[in-house]
């Protein structure tokens, strides 16, 4: 992942891109706090499913208001 001192060793036109973007805007050093998050070990993708049934009753009321307007 991104370095972002001044440290780094690699040189790449994509690294240097890289660089350009992450000193304007620190997007990698920040998306790397998502990989380094500790979780529990038997979290899998099933616990998406919370969210999922969440976003999905948000639908469910934003259509019905929309439907009772009618
Ligand atoms: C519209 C209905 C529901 C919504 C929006 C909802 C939402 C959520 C969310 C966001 C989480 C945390 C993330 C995850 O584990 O997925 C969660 C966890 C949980 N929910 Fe629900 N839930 C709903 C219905 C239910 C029902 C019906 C049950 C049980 C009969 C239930 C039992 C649980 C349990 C046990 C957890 C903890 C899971 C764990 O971390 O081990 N939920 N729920």
């Amino acid at each position: 992942m991104m370095k972002s001192d001044s440290s780094m060793d690699k040189n790449s036109p994509i690294d240097r891109v890289i660089e350009w973007i992450e000193y304007r805007l620190p997007i990698f050093s920040f998306l790397k706090h998502f990989s380094e998050y500790r979780t529990p070990k038997n979290l899998n993708y099933l616990w998406n499913l919370g969210s999922i049934a969440g976003i999905i009753l948000i639908i469910q009321i934003l259509t019905g208001l929309f439907l009772a307007m009618q």
